[in-house]
């Protein structure tokens, strides 16, 4: 057999500053590796991550006990998105293609009360938990700045009036929510709620 020059036959066994084995026949450019265990600990994190791999597929894969990081995503989106069955009032996106009448208020308990929740999420901020107002107008007296009826409360909603400080809530709220909120606003009228902001606009008498 031929002579292997990059594998000097004569290397010694230990190294002689630290008295630690060399490796054998494992040499490049002069340099050696030690035959050290690595520490304790670094082995037991080694093996502790290969259990906690081998459990954790068997748990979210064999057994699909829990949901995946994708499931977990749709489920919160979900949440967030309220669809026509549950159109609570934590906001949403526009439902475009529903047909509403918004030629007249509901007058049922459910949908009034649904958008007494919309309100109160979303408005009451502004126009205060009875209406009353305090940034927003007084929602509760016949004096309206852009029309007392149905339509104008809608459109007011739908459009909001930026340079004033009432966004438009096209895009926060649900048509369906739209079409309860601006019911709920009408069932205020005449409420009197204690402290109400001044009337402003101008007077609204709903032809009966
Ligand atoms: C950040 C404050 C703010 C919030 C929140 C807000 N509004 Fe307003 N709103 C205003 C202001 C200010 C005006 C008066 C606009 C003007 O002067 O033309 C107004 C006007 C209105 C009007 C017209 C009143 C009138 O006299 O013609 C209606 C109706 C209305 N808001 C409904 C709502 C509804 C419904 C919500 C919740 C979905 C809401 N607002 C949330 C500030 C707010």
């Amino acid at each position: 057999m031929e002579e292997n020059n990059l594998q000097p036959k004569n290397l010694p066994d230990i190294d002689p500053l630290t008295n630690d084995k060399f490796v054998p026949h494992h040499e490049f450019d002069g340099i050696r590796e030690l035959a050290n265990n690595p520490p304790w600990w670094l082995t037991f994190i080694f093996i502790f991550s290969l259990l906690f791999a081998y459990v954790y597929i068997a748990k979210y894969h064999f057994f699909g006990d829990g949901d995946l990081q994708k499931t977990e995503y749709e489920n919160e989106m979900a949440q967030y998105m309220p669809d026509e069955e549950d159109d609570s009032a934590e906001g949403g996106i526009a439902i475009a293609d529903v047909n509403i009448d918004f030629s007249q208020p509901l007058s049922d308990e459910e949908g009034l009360g649904k958008g007494a929740k919309v309100y109160a999420t979303n408005c009451a901020v502004c126009h205060l938990a009875e209406g009353q107002g305090l940034v927003g107008p007084n929602l509760t007296d016949e004096y309206w700045l852009h029309g007392g009826r149905l339509e104008d409360i809608v459109k007011v909603i739908n459009e909001g009036v930026i340079e004033k400080g009432m966004i438009s809530w096209t895009n926060q709220l649900s048509k369906v929510q739209i079409h309860q909120v601006s019911s709920y606003i009408l069932t205020l009228q005449g409420t009197n709620p204690p402290n109400p902001k001044a009337p402003e606009g101008e007077k609204y008498v709903p032809e009966s």
